[in-house]
């Protein structure tokens, strides 16, 4: 009986307890230490938080970087010893040295132009702040560091653009960087970029050649990143050339986010938290819309349906950009037929009969000058009443030159053999008249936009289009039009958005 008792208080009361002070109280023990070991850790943490992130929001700007912090949201990136320290006042030289440099160095340019592409200037040459120079007066400089992503590395560039993908056996192209005369441009930085748009919605709008630039700044961004599965396009599509409006999410994570979330969450507000959970939850979008206005139709006079554009009446998408951070317009190829063959005489816009619409009224015939300056101050209108200025920048990128030669693009024009860039000033064509228009719209509007005037820069770069390499060598047909509008990439639209990016800079600081 005794015995039994005795076993049953062991097996059912002392056995288990025994158990328990053996392995769970110690197990307890130990969480309850590492769980102490965590607390503090995110305590320190939380004490020397990582250096608050720029943030692209002016009212944040003033919080996270006032102006006499560093004078700059970004550290001024290293670009081959030319860096300016963007937007700062010091700098490698005496300011009273720099005006003679500034002042010699166009001559220096000219002289350069003359000759071959030639190596990165040296630091004396970069003489103007970036604040003050004029960013699109330069010319073409052999760089070796240059592209920013390698040719054939990225997966968003359309195959029309893919030059090496297609065949092409020069990569001269891809190795020049766009120097200005005045001032070095600060090389761009993918991350910081990213930083720069945490949370935003950086919008293309515009043609075909702003897809081009669309895709490049998509590859410049993503190819600095480990994990690039985390940079897609909204609705998982692959394809980039055929649907109206695309939108690429940049979302970045790093192992840190649950920590930075339980930091955000416990000694900051939780604003941060949700920020910090995300690295970037940026989005790059293309819409596309190569007139800005609306295209439209009409039944005619024999009861068929005609297409015609609506040039009192801004494009019906433009609502779903409407209050994005920052827009990047373009419009120009689809107004103007292309030039002749005889060198790069602007050719003049034929008019086109029952096209342009204003109202009811339709015309029967209209210059395309005048149709487009028509729709350029219907877009400026919009911008400035339906855009708010103090929320997104707006930039308007110029007329982007194509290189056919004997013939237009329809008609045996070619660009292909090109592998150098024009180096004679006297070579490149006359101003453009739409662009004259473009800017004198833009001069009348109340928003300031930020105009990328890239048509000189691209006059240089007849050797950078597609041509024939805009379909793979097995399905070329003897005699297919070769595309001398678009251009490469890896190419030139990269130096339109490292331009893009010193201007954003130069906005902010
Ligand atoms: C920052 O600048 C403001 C005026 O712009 C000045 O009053 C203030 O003393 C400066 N602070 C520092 C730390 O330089
Ligand atoms: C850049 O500057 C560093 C230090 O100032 C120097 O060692 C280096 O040689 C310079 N590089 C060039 C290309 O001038
Ligand atoms: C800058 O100017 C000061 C005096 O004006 C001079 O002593 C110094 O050598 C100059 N620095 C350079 C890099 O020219
Ligand atoms: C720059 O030009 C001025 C005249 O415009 C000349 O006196 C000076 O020697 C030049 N400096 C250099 C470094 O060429
Ligand atoms: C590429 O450019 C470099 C520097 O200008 C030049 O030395 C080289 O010959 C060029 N290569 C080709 C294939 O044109
Ligand atoms: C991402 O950015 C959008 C604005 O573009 C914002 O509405 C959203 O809350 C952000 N999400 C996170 C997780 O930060
Ligand atoms: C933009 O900012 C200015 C100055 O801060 C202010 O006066 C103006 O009302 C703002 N405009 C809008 C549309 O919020
Ligand atoms: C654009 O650049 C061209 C030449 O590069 C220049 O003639 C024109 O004045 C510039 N336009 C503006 C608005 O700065």
């Amino acid at each position: 009986m005794a015995s039994s008792i005795f076993k049953y208080v062991f097996t059912d009361f002392l056995k288990p307890m025994l158990q328990l002070l053996l392995f769970v109280f110690p197990a307890f023990y130990a969480a309850v230490f590492s769980l102490l070991l965590v607390f503090a850790f995110v305590v320190f943490l939380g004490r020397n938080p990582p250096p608050a992130t720029f943030v692209f929001d002016p009212q944040v700007i003033a919080i996270a970087d006032p102006a006499n912090a560093s004078g700059l949201p970004f550290p001024a990136p290293p670009h081959a010893n030319t860096s300016l320290g963007v937007g700062r006042k010091e700098s490698p030289e005496n300011a009273s040295d720099l005006a003679p440099a500034a002042a010699n160095h166009s001559t220096e340019a000219e002289k350069g132009r003359g000759g071959s592409p030639e190596k990165g200037q040296k630091a004396s040459e970069s003489g103007k702040d970036l604040a003050t120079c004029d960013l699109f007066d330069g010319r073409w400089v052999f760089d070796e560091s240059t592209p920013m992503y390698p040719p054939g590395s990225c997966p968003f560039i359309d195959s029309s653009f893919d030059c090496l993908g297609n065949g092409r056996p020069d990569q001269n192209y891809t190795k020049l960087r766009w120097q200005p005369k005045g001032c070095s441009i600060p090389r761009l930085e993918g991350k910081k970029m990213l930083r720069a748009l945490r949370g935003k919605r950086l919008v293309f709008v515009g043609d075909s050649l702003n897809r081009n630039m669309w895709e490049s700044l998509l590859c410049i961004l993503r190819h600095p990143l480990k994990r690039k599965h985390r940079v897609f396009e909204a609705s998982g599509r692959k394809e980039f050339r055929t649907d109206n409006s695309y939108a690429f999410r940049f979302e970045g994570y790093h192992p840190s986010s649950l920590l930075s979330f339980l930091v955000g969450g416990g000694f900051r507000s939780c604003a941060s938290c949700s920020r910090t959970a995300q690295d970037y939850n940026c989005s790059i979008e293309f819409f596309r819309s190569p007139f800005l206005v609306r295209e439209s139709s009409r039944v005619d006079s024999q009861g068929k349906s005609r297409e015609t554009l609506r040039l009192d009446l801004i494009e019906a998408s433009s609502d779903a950009y409407r209050t994005a951070d920052v827009l990047v317009f373009n419009s120009g190829h689809w107004w103007t037929h292309e030039k002749t063959s005889k060198g790069y005489e602007e050719e003049h816009a034929a008019a086109r009969r029952n096209f342009y619409q204003e109202g009811d009224h339709v015309y029967p015939q209209l210059s395309a000058e005048e149709a487009y300056r028509k729709a350029m101050r219907t877009w400026g209108t919009w911008v400035d009443t339906r855009v708010d200025s103090n929320r997104t920048r707006v930039f308007f990128r110029g007329y982007s030159w194509s290189h056919f030669s004997g013939g237009q693009w329809n008609s045996g024009g070619n660009c292909d053999g090109e592998t150098e860039p024009i180096t004679e000033d006297r070579h490149l064509a006359k101003y453009l008249k739409l662009t004259g228009i473009l800017e004198s719209v833009i001069g009348e509007m109340t928003t300031p936009v930020l105009y990328l005037n890239i048509t000189r820069m691209t006059d240089y770069r007849k050797d950078a289009h597609p041509s024939v390499y805009r379909v793979p060598a097995g399905k070329r047909k003897p005699g297919g039009f070769q595309d001398c509008s678009h251009w490469c990439l890896p190419g030139v639209p990269d130096a339109w958005n490292e331009l893009l990016y010193a201007m954003l800079l130069r906005e902010l600081s």
